[in-house]
């Protein structure tokens, strides 16, 4: 079973998403608490040379595309480092970052010479009290300098934003004129049950089809791009074909079925799916002196115990065990 990582459903993945921490600098309703978050001690979260060696095992197994989250993976001090030794260990064709870019302005010309050539950053709203309704802190402008930078270093930014009644509604006609003037591409995350103050049901889902009506309402009919693609996101666009808008339908649509990723915890926690529980401790290997082969094994159960999906959309799964933050986004 070497080389690659299929599951009981034909699977194949290619994909690590690694939380390198899981503190954050923002507050985001549908993620972090209201008060102080209950982050995990120091000594558990795996050190870089850790995580570099799970990333060389796992690049063993065909894993060639990785991402690093958090929490907000630049609160890691040094995080260029991370992304040159992961963009050295053989196998690995591509390494990326997901980011509420708060301090990316700051540190992106080290991570450029790291070899970081793209990053996805999460902005749900354009204007600064909208910004700070959903994550309870300032600082929209830190992050439209910080794409700005981007921009100007020829790092491809795609823009993340959330999907939830009663806030994005007031954010469409916005986004349609910043990807309209940017080609910059805004993709649409439906609010999923993983907020750590356990607020989410379904009433406050702004469902992917609803998002399509209201910008054929304020901005423009969109139509499907069409053309192929490994992510969760469908891409549509204008009419005169500028601007790309992207629907993660995780709630409405699960695109489970083709789903090729898993992920590590800042504590080194695999998990198969971002619900259901952890599916092996690699962190005990990993610091109990344990051979690449135990922890390569370890990582093709983890796999292997996959389930075919996440069964949010028949509301009898299992609310996960960890918020978003905790997990990685
Ligand atoms: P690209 O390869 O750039 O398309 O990346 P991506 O869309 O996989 O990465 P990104 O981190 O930007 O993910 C966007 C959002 O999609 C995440 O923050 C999650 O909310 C959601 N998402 C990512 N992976 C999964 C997943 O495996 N399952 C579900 N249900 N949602 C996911
Ligand atoms: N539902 C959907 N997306 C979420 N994210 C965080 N929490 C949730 C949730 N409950 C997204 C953020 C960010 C990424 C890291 O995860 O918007 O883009
Ligand atoms: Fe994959 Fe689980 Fe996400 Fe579905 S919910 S796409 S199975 S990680």
């Amino acid at each position: 079973n070497r080389g690659v990582l299929v599951d009981r459903f034909g699977r194949k993945h290619t994909s690590l998403r690694v939380s390198v921490t899981d503190r954050c600098n923002l507050r985001c309703t549908y993620c972090m608490p209201a008060d102080t978050p209950d982050y995990c001690e120091r000594d558990s979260i795996l050190t870089f040379e850790e995580i570099t060696r799970v990333v060389r095992i796992a690049a063993g197994l065909g894993v060639d595309d990785v991402r690093l989250t958090g929490g907000e993976p630049l609160v890691r001090s040094q995080l260029y480092k991370l992304v040159r030794a992961i963009g050295n260990v053989a196998g690995v064709k591509k390494v990326s970052l997901t980011t509420n870019a708060i301090l990316l302005a700051d540190q992106l010309s080290q991570l450029h010479a790291a070899g970081l050539r793209s990053v996805n950053i999460s902005l749900d709203a354009l204007d600064e009290a909208s910004f700070f309704e959903v994550t309870r802190r300032p600082g929209m402008q830190r992050v439209l300098d910080a794409i700005d930078a981007c921009r100007a270093m020829d790092v491809k930014v795609k823009v993340n934003a959330i999907a939830m009644k009663h806030f994005t509604e007031r954010q469409i006609a916005a986004f349609g004129e910043f990807t309209r003037a940017t080609d910059i591409p805004v993709r649409f995350i439906e609010f999923m049950p993983l907020d750590a103050d356990g607020n989410w049901d379904d009433s406050r889902v702004l469902a992917g089809k609803r998002i399509l009506d209201l910008f054929a309402q304020r901005v423009g009919v969109l139509s499907p791009k069409g053309e192929p693609s490994v992510s969760p996101a469908i891409d549509y666009t204008f009419e005169d074909g500028v601007g790309t808008i992207g629907i993660i339908a995780s709630v409405t649509q699960p695109f489970c079925s083709t789903c090729n990723r898993f992920r590590l915890t800042a504590d080194g926690q695999l998990r198969n799916c971002l619900f259901g529980g952890d599916s092996g401790d690699l962190r005990a290997l990993l610091r109990d002196g344990s051979s690449d082969e135990a922890i390569a094994d370890r990582i093709v159960s983890a796999v292997m115990a996959k389930k075919r999906g996440h069964g949010t959309d028949d509301l009898s799964f299992d609310r996960p065990s960890r918020p978003m933050y905790s997990i990685g986004g």
